[in-house]
């Protein structure tokens, strides 16, 4: 089904939006609305039942907007419920814990049954996407770092916000630019606004850097066999080199990239003769 635009859109006018929030059980979907919403945290666990319903009033530029929220529940058990709940969505609270790595992991599915039940003729590209880093204040338990978590959601077109459902950091902000970007959306004709970052970086630059992170050594790095040659290992490092050099290359972590293949390059040049 075709997600639909808000009834009423004319500037000035208050508007009728409709906005879920989806994750992995626990990532505090529900923590971060009730912040913004209700200002306040609750740090006992109280797993959302299939999905909570709520309605709150913010003011974009000139118009009021009138929020639907559609808080689901994470655990797969509640699919049933929740697959009635993805259409007519204008924005979407794309949230993991940058403590759990399995929530990070887990947002490709998320997207993946958000399609499967809007079905073939379901667009996403009209749909807001706000990646919510949550939890930022467990600083000791972070595995997520914010380059790789930006890099995912600018590749997307998504936006990106660190946030904290406890301390409140970056809550209003996220939902300040998130709520903006969807009136902009409404303006302009169910189009996604351009980010501008989606558009200052490759598919190429972004498949790069997932790839130098995840390799296992320096030749893995290079993308030489091990044992290459001194020419072999010099051409990889200068074709990675204009890839990724900082001068050129915008994308989220392209520095750390770049100086790891530096890196690399020097580690294996001093081994081979
Ligand atoms: P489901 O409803 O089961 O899908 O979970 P949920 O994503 O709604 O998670 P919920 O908001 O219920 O939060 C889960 C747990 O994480 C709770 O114990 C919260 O107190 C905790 N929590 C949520 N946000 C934060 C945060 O920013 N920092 C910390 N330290 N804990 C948080
Ligand atoms: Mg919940």
């Amino acid at each position: 089904m075709e997600a639909s635009m808000p009834k009423r859109k004319e500037p000035g006018k208050s508007l009728r939006i409709k906005v879920i929030s989806m994750g992995n059980a626990e990532v505090g979907k529900s923590c971060i609305i009730k912040r913004y919403c209700e200002k306040r945290f609750v740090s006992k666990y109280l797993a959302t039942i299939g999905i909570d319903y709520g309605v709150t009033k913010v003011q974009v530029r000139d118009r009021e907007i009138k929020v639907n929220i559609f808080d689901m529940a994470g655990h797969p058990f509640f699919y049933e419920v929740r697959n009635e709940f993805y259409k007519d969505t204008q924005g979407v609270l794309l949230v993991y814990d940058v403590g759990q790595r399995d929530s990070f992991d887990a947002l490709d599915a998320w997207l993946a049954e958000m399609k499967q039940d809007l079905g073939p003729h379901g667009n996403m590209e009209n749909i807001v996407f706000a990646v919510c880093a949550n939890k930022i204040d467990c600083t000791k338990h972070r595995c997520v770092d914010e380059s790789e978590g930006r890099l995912w959601a600018e590749s997307k077109g998504f936006l990106y916000f660190e946030i904290s459902a406890q301390t409140g950091e970056g809550i209003n902000e996220m939902f300040q630019t998130f709520y903006i970007s969807i009136v902009d959306l409404c303006e302009n004709g169910g189009k996604r606004p351009n980010t501008n970052s989606s558009a200052s970086f490759t598919k190429e630059q972004a498949d790069t850097i997932r790839r130098i992170r995840s390799s296992k050594d320096s030749w893995d790095m290079l993308g030489v066999k091990p044992g290459a040659s001194r020419d072999e290992v010099n051409k990889a490092y200068r074709k990675l080199a204009v890839l990724l050099h900082p001068d050129k290359c915008v994308a989220p972590g392209s520095e750390d990239a770049f100086k790891a293949v530096v890196n690399a390059r020097t580690a294996l040049l001093k081994n081979i003769k």
